[in-house]
């Protein structure tokens, strides 16, 4: 392993260019060390986020030699091996705001698009719900809830490069494990929200979003189980 990593970072926004940077490489450090050594050690407007370092909080993410992924529990060693250079560029299919930060709003924004929170009804129970483990419902709610939307799956969809108005896989994502919480009252809002011509029916099942995402979850899967509970419903009612 060589002494020294060479860094190039994207600075500015759309219009940037790269970076040069040089630091001592060390056995363990992470990428976002690496971001983080740079801001503090060399320059102090390099702009970047992060919040929990424990792969918890999902605002670490970037694309690193090429590949969206979270920084913070990515260690150098795993993608640059000898004198390679490590290249950090901020996420894809994001509006830059500065260096390695991008806009999340318009993400976000498709969450709630994708009726991507909890609806109680107008009725709600007043009780602990028992769902139990073991039921269908149930693991699939529990296979996509732990997300962290960090945007890497978004990043590497290519649907969403075409189309900026497709929901993209982790608001989608989110549906479906909604759609399967035995306790929600919102699933024909939901399933309508999701229906349209930028929901689920554009995906493309290309599998990046499930190939990237930090947090093993199979965002390709809901979105097929979305599109086979509209497959019904439209059998149902023809
Ligand atoms: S499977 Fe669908 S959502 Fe996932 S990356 Fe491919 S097109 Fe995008
Ligand atoms: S589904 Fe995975 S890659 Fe996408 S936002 Fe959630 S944790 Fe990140
Ligand atoms: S800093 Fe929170 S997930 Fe990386």
């Amino acid at each position: 392993m060589s002494d020294v990593l060479a860094v190039d970072i994207w600075r500015g926004a759309e219009n940037g260019q790269f970076q040069a940077f040089t630091l001592p490489r060390r056995q363990h450090q992470t990428v976002l060390d690496v971001v983080t050594e740079i801001q503090r050690e060399h320059d102090s407007t390099l702009s970047y986020r992060f919040a929990c370092r424990v792969g918890m909080c999902g605002s670490c993410a970037m694309v690193v030699n090429g590949r969206p992924r979270w920084t913070c529990r990515t260690r150098v060693n795993e993608v640059v091996s000898g004198d390679e250079r490590l290249r950090l560029e901020p996420l894809r299919n994001f509006t830059v705001v500065k260096d390695l930060a991008v806009e999340m709003t318009q993400f976000f924004d498709k969450w709630k698009a994708a009726h991507g929170f909890f609806e109680p009804g107008t009725a709600p129970e007043q009780d602990f719900a028992v769902v139990p483990p073991q039921t269908k419902e149930r693991q699939a709610a529990d296979a996509g809830i732990e997300c962290i939307g960090c945007g890497v799956c978004y990043s590497a969809c290519d649907v969403v490069a075409w189309d900026r108005d497709y929901l993209g896989p982790a608001a989608l994502n989110r549906a479906w494990t909604l759609v399967n919480d035995v306790r929600d009252r919102g699933q024909a809002e939901r399933l309508k929200a999701v229906s349209h011509d930028n929901g689920c029916q554009a995906c493309h099942t290309h599998m990046n979003c499930t190939n990237f995402c930090p947090k093993a979850i199979a965002p390709t899967y809901a979105i097929a189980g979305l599109k086979r509970v509209l497959f019904r419903r439209a059998l149902r009612s023809a």
